[in-house]
């Protein structure tokens, strides 16, 4: 069965490297008064931002719980602590109330030499450690030109699937969702249509079946991502295959992002 009601829904903005601490709590303020009195959401929608490091201290913690928002980290290492200059690990980010992570962004890719190997590493570890995870995956306009995006699709699907196989029979499977977001649509202004994005995840999910059945690809919410707007936000998610949205640039304005928010 590959009903929408048999999954959660993920709403989820990505700050990116923007925001101050003192901003962040301004920021949540004007978001609840946006979403008004009705602004709990339904308890299987999961709203959840992802700021910067330095955001995500208990002040603006707090702040964001007055919206219905939990906090994630943009990204975490595979160790749980040692020479990592510049790291985060899940076990910090646990001590500090912090479970959700962000892994393989397309960003980390292009500008942090992230790969499908450290990705899955990171992966790996993110949900030993009981974390939820948004793990990305996407293809470049290059990649689609050439009609590889689902040969790219299935590549990097390979060390996800692979870490749930390996996770799924001992750990308690906690919120684990996928971001489709092609690359090309990142930060660009133009979102994939329609049709290229329920295809990206109906295929997305086929594979996700061959690999780990047909009862967890029915569940594992997929999230499209990539230039997601208040306008288009409701149509993306009205897709059979769409279970949520991962929005940059729109997430960074509380009356944008309060819309969005209500699109379910
Ligand atoms: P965008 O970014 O919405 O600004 O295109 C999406 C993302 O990077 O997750």
């Amino acid at each position: 069965m590959n009903s929408k009601k048999s999954r959660s829904r993920v709403l989820a903005g990505n700050w990116k490297m923007n925001m101050s601490p003192g901003e962040a709590i301004a920021y949540f303020a004007d978001l609840s008064h946006h979403l008004g009195p009705q602004g709990a959401s339904d308890p299987d929608v999961l709203r959840v931002i992802f700021p910067v490091a330095y955001c995500l201290g208990q002040h603006v913690q707090e702040a964001a719980a007055q919206a219905h928002i939990q906090l994630g980290a943009q990204n975490v290492h595979w160790e749980e602590k040692g020479a990592f200059t510049g790291e985060l690990s899940c076990v910090g980010l646990k001590h500090v109330g912090i479970q959700w992570v962000l892994i393989g962004h397309s960003e980390r890719r292009q500008y942090f030499g992230e790969t499908n190997e450290t990705a899955q590493r990171r992966l790996s570890t993110a949900l030993s450690q009981g974390m939820n995870v948004i793990f990305c995956i996407g293809e470049t306009l290059a990649q689609r030109e050439a009609g590889k995006t689902e040969e790219v699709l299935a590549e990097q699907l390979v060390g996800f699937l692979q870490c749930l196989k390996t996770a799924m029979p001992h750990q308690p499977m906690q919120t684990i969702s996928l971001a489709y977001e092609p690359v090309w649509a990142i930060g660009t202004g133009k979102t994939a249509t329609t049709s290229q994005a329920q295809e990206a995840h109906a295929f997305i999910r086929k594979e996700i079946s061959k690999v780990l059945g047909e009862q967890v690809a029915s569940t594992l919410p997929l999230l499209y991502g990539g230039s997601v707007t208040p306008e288009n936000a409701r149509e993306l998610l009205n897709l059979p295959d769409v279970d949520g949205v991962l929005v940059g640039g729109a997430s960074l304005k509380p009356e944008g992002f309060a819309k969005i928010l209500k699109s379910t």
